[in-house]
């Protein structure tokens, strides 16, 4: 059985940072029960199973709403993309701690919206370049926190670990993922699910459908039920990387969890027949899906399933808590169809850049943000579950507590848009080749771009 470090310790940076100024828009468990409280293990579902396992900054050096700029002393500025809805409202609740914890230094909200980091990675890319790096950056867990260390941009937190009694806090798998060469370079916030698939209960009700589909054939009867019913798009869809999300999870339901895994680790051929066959449902899939998704961030798609518009989409867990946020209570989530227990996970992380104006308000934050009472309120509010391994099920939303069990039987495997599978020059071939597709509908030719792709970057 193949061990969850060896996977990810390979992983070179490749990404390329764009001449982008930081305020200019970028051109485009096990459940033990005890005294009677619910605590689970991610420890055991990460060692399963071969591991198994219109730019807004609110942003960019601007403050918490109190008019200051620019970073000083007791500034830390904390570098995201979680700038509205229940990606604002998971960093709001961790705000809130660190103000209780950490009230001699203030919060900078370097926030730069666009789902995924799709303007924020650019920006901060730029800024790391240029020697400004904020006081502290996102970054997923995996091959693209790597990109980081191996770039000799952020710092070993290895001694901070010890000193706040992190090093038994996290599943070991996790950690692994954080570290390289025997030191630990990040404090991860969360474990996120990207393998969900979001319904408004309403539009299914109303074309007589009534269960979540169990796999693709009962998925694509389901979608030509809605069609026949007047739903011209059920499946609602954004651009590039949420298309990316949606092609991994037929490659989950059509190669199984552990194939997919090698697709990341060189085990598993990228120009076999069952990612042909994979690239085919995808395509299909994609005739019922709305024709402007190249437009599309997550959170308009989200909207079409909110107006009734779609019935289905699939995206990861933090649409549980925008829902929440937008006040939007008819809808359904289940795991997408035929990926059985498989469990896609990402970890949002924190970091400590090298040259951070503020290192001291830096490890303030990153204690804060690793601590019981930090996760608790960021991830209440995020859709996550937390990554420490000794929260309390019971003071989650619904949604979360689901979570918490489907991760202690589940098989995790990672994700390559949210980098626990690929690193960030990997995420970047996939993405264009994806949106070539997008277009064309070329199986072969985005096929052989895919295997050039892993060709080019797997091991890097
Ligand atoms: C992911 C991130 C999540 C969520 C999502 C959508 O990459 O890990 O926390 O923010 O993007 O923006």
């Amino acid at each position: 059985m193949e061990t969850y470090p060896a996977r990810f310790n390979t992983f070179a940076h490749t990404h390329t940072p764009q001449p982008q100024a930081c305020d200019t828009p970028p051109s485009n468990v096990q459940h033990p029960v005890m005294e009677g409280r619910m605590r689970f293990s991610t420890r055991a579902a990460f060692a399963a199973a071969g591991v198994a396992l219109a730019l807004v900054a609110s942003g960019c050096g601007a403050d918490d709403g109190n008019g200051s700029s620019g970073t000083g002393s007791k500034q830390v500025e904390v570098f995201t993309w979680w700038a509205d809805g229940g990606e604002k409202a998971g960093l709001d609740g961790l705000v809130t701690q660190f103000k209780t914890d950490c009230s001699q230094y203030e919060f900078v909200n370097g926030a730069v919206a666009g789902g995924a980091g799709s303007n924020a990675k650019q920006v901060l890319a730029s800024r790391l370049q240029q020697n400004d790096p904020p006081d502290t950056f996102q970054a997923h867990a995996g091959a693209e926190l790597t990109d980081y260390i191996k770039a000799g941009q952020i710092e070993d937190l290895s001694a901070q670990y010890k000193e706040w009694g992190l090093d038994s806090a996290f599943p070991k798998g996790l950690v692994d993922s954080l570290t390289v060469n025997g030191k630990i370079y990040s404090v991860p916030a969360n474990i996120h699910r990207a393998n969900v698939l979001w319904a408004n209960k309403k539009v299914l009700t109303d074309a007589g459908i009534t269960a979540a589909p169990k796999d693709l054939a009962e998925f694509f009867t389901q979608l030509d039920t809605l069609k026949a019913k007047g739903v011209a798009a059920p499946l609602a869809l954004g651009k590039d990387w949420t298309q990316q999300m949606l092609f991994e999870a037929v490659l989950i339901s059509d190669l199984g969890a552990e194939k997919f895994t090698g697709l990341w680790n060189g085990k598993t051929d990228w120009a076999g027949a069952d990612v042909t066959k994979g690239i085919e449902d995808y395509k299909k899939l994609l005739s019922y899906s709305n024709k402007d998704r190249d437009t599309f961030d997550w959170t308009d798609a989200e909207k079409m399933v909110m107006d009734g518009k779609a019935a289905y989409q699939l995206m990861g867990d933090w649409e549980a808590a925008d829902l929440d946020a937008k006040g939007f209570k008819d809808y359904s989530y289940s795991v997408f169809p035929g990926n059985g227990n498989a469990y896609q996970w990402l970890a949002d992380s924190f970091v400590l850049p090298k040259g951070a104006k503020n290192p001291e308000g830096t490890k303030c934050w990153l204690k804060t943000l690793g601590s019981a009472a930090g996760q608790k309120a960021f991830n209440t509010k995020k859709g996550s579950i937390p990554a420490r391994t000794d929260a309390v099920a019971g003071d989650y939303p619904a949604y979360q507590q689901a979570a918490i069990a489907d991760w202690s039987k589940g098989v995790a495997v990672p994700s390559c848009p949210h980098g626990s599978a690929c690193s960030q020059g990997w995420q970047g071939a996939v993405a264009s080749a994806q949106g070539k597709f997008s277009s064309d509908g070329d199986v072969a030719a985005l096929q052989t771009a895919l295997v050039a792709a892993a060709k080019q970057y797997a091991g890097k």
